[in-house]
């Protein structure tokens, strides 16, 4: 027997709760198992937790859209006993059976080696949320984005993704400005790497005109909604924004003059199917570039038991930075 954290429906409502579940459990899909060390908690793994966004194919469904490990046991050649492995994405804890147990059966695809230079935990101290940062400032350099090309804004900068944004591009050498709607956070966005704190409150009313004044060389928008109308107006000439979240919205209402008028693209952002050569690149760029200090001082170490006031507190915004899961506590 293991623990596991299991979601469960009953009269179309969601509740989950901290059980202990028998080995043959375990999905049958899949030639990996994995003895999981850590967890995280991701904006979405919050909308599972709450039953949100359809996200959930069936219950009873274990939860955790990442983990981290090591090899129990494989029939795979890719991997042997011990292998320490990380997996994000590929609708684990959404389809399959998550992170939130302590063991876990994976398809050998989905899996990548712990980068070198990273802990099992600092890898999910990154999870799919520094690896969504990682793959936006990626599409961003393929852009022709440079760290001369000027400012670069980042939305929701004190949640997951956007803190490793933060971190990833004043590593690089960008000048970036932070947007918040929470002032006590401006130490620490100026302690990960912002220039320049924007006040929420600045971004959140509709445009009013759809061109307004060039500001940004380039944009990784955590927010949608609104705020992404609002930003596609102060976009620069040939600029991009890479869309990677919703948290204040997925409906978009802009006019098509910013793409028009000043060659502004949208990057679209997926970190869920990611390809596996795009994976393991942005894995080494991490382990190469992120700065150890910074990803350890935006993370917090919570356990199972948390996580029905966790997953409501990333909902509201409460959270900041990223939060582990410990599935050894
Ligand atoms: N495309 C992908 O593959 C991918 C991967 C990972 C995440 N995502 C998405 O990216 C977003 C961020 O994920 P995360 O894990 O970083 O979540 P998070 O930690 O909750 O961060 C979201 C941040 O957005 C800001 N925010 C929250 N509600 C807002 C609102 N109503 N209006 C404006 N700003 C608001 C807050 O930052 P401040 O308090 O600093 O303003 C909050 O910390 C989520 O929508 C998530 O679903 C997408």
């Amino acid at each position: 027997m293991f623990k596991a954290y299991l979601l469960e429906e009953a009269n179309g409502k969601v509740s989950g709760r901290l059980t202990e579940v028998d080995e043959s459990q375990l999905p049958q899909e899949g030639e990996v198992t994995v003895d999981v060390h850590y967890s995280t908690l991701n904006y979405k793994d919050g909308m599972i937790l709450n039953g949100l966004g359809r996200l959930v194919r069936s219950y009873p469904q274990v939860p955790g859209v990442d983990y981290a490990g090591t090899v129990l046991e494989s029939s795979h050649p890719d991997w042997k006993r011990g292998d320490p492995v990380v997996l994000t994405g590929w609708r684990v804890g959404e389809w399959h059976w998550g992170g939130y147990a302590a063991k876990a059966r994976a398809k050998a695809g989905w899996l990548v080696p712990l980068p070198q230079g990273l802990s099992l935990k600092q890898a999910m101290a990154v999870g799919t949320a520094g690896f969504t940062a990682m793959l936006a400032v990626m599409a961003l350099e393929k852009h022709g984005i440079k760290p001369g090309s000027g400012e670069i804004l980042v939305t929701g900068a004190s949640g997951g993704v956007g803190s490793v944004a933060v971190a990833l591009l004043a590593q690089a050498g960008f000048h970036v400005a932070a947007v918040t709607g929470r002032p006590e956070q401006e130490a620490y966005l100026k302690d990960l790497g912002a220039e320049l704190i924007v006040p929420r409150s600045e971004l959140a009313e509709a445009p009013t005109r759809p061109l307004d004044k060039e500001r940004w060389a380039g944009a990784i928008d955590n927010v949608g909604g609104t705020m992404m109308a609002r930003v596609l107006t102060q976009m620069r000439y040939r600029s991009a924004v890479a869309a990677v979240g919703l948290a204040g919205g997925t409906q978009l209402q802009t006019t098509v003059l910013p793409f028009l008028l000043r060659g502004v693209s949208i990057l679209g952002i997926d970190s869920v199917m990611s390809p596996k050569e795009e994976r393991l690149e942005a894995w080494a760029r991490i382990a190469r570039d992120l700065p150890l200090a910074k990803l350890d001082a935006m993370t917090q170490t919570a356990t199972l038991a948390d996580l029905p006031r966790l997953g409501q507190a990333i909902l509201k915004g409460e959270l900041h930075g990223r939060t582990v899961i410990d599935l050894k506590a």
